[in-house]
């Protein structure tokens, strides 16, 4: 993406007078990230082996402890087809009550990037695609501001059905949507995941950190151990403004990690 453009897409971010001031140096995302990286936690350099001639390789410690991989058995060997089906067709917990329609995911099946967010919101029950109202305008401009279009990258939720009221989905529903998730990764096999959102981020590393303290750290997913990398949600951006520049800064720490996978 060429740079005007760029700057069209940070200016949604609202970014940029800080991108101006970044133009006078070369971009270097790892360098800017350990700026914006709290004190305790060691710079992506230092996390991310360099290796500039062969294949890099993401150094295991000191990153964040992995989830356990959570047995994705009861869609185990299931295909696209079949698996957005069964989603579909899910009443395994009480939201398929009250939903308009699943949103399954959408999106590149060979893209190295995912997107994962919390549940579908009313604009999304109606459509039945992840992230189409508002936050999904401001998560399309986050994405353009790393050079990826939308199509590009595959976007899911923890949740495939709205909860009421945009209510914080529960422990049951979680824990019954969640292998529906994990089939999804297994047969996409991205080389990144990016969690958006508190919500999402607890929910995949199977932790109650907070949101602040899980960003700018390599997180590993599931048993084939993808990165992965926390940012604000952009609902929340839309309300907290002043937060874009650090999601800024995670947007550029998981694309350096990307480019090192
Ligand atoms: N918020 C989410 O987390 N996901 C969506 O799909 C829409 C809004």
């Amino acid at each position: 993406m060429n740079s005007e453009l760029r700057q069209e897409y940070l200016a949604a971010l609202g970014l940029k007078s800080w991108t101006l001031r970044a133009k006078t140096a070369p971009e270097s995302p790892a360098t800017e990230a350990i700026a914006a990286a709290p004190a305790a936690v060691a710079a992506p350099s230092q996390r991310i082996a360099a290796t500039p001639t062969a294949a890099p390789v993401i150094a295991k410690p000191p990153i964040a402890a992995a989830p356990s991989a959570a047995p994705a058995a009861r869609e185990a060997g299931v295909d696209w087809p079949e698996l957005r089906a069964r989603v579909a067709a899910c009443t395994r917990c009480g939201l398929s009550a009250t939903r308009t329609q699943t949103v399954f995911g959408v999106g590149n099946l060979h893209a190295e990037w995912l997107i994962v967010g919390e549940a579908p919101g009313a604009d999304e029950d109606r459509q039945g695609e992840p992230f189409v109202g508002r936050a999904g305008q401001l998560l399309n401009s986050m994405l353009r501001a790393v050079g990826l279009a939308r199509e590009q990258v595959y976007i899911a939720n923890v949740l495939k059905c709205r909860p009421p009221g945009n209510r914080d989905p529960n422990p049951t529903e979680a824990a019954e949507c969640l292998p529906y998730l994990e089939r999804q990764i297994a047969l996409l096999k991205p080389k990144i995941m990016l969690a958006v959102g508190r919500i999402a981020a607890q929910n995949l590393l199977r932790t109650d950190k907070t949101l602040g303290s899980l960003r700018q750290q390599v997180h590993r997913f599931g048993a084939s151990s993808v990165p992965l990398i926390v940012t604000y949600h952009p609902g929340y951006l839309l309300r907290t403004p002043t937060d874009k520049r650090k999601t800024w800064e995670d947007l550029k720490f998981a694309r350096d990690v990307c480019s090192r996978v």
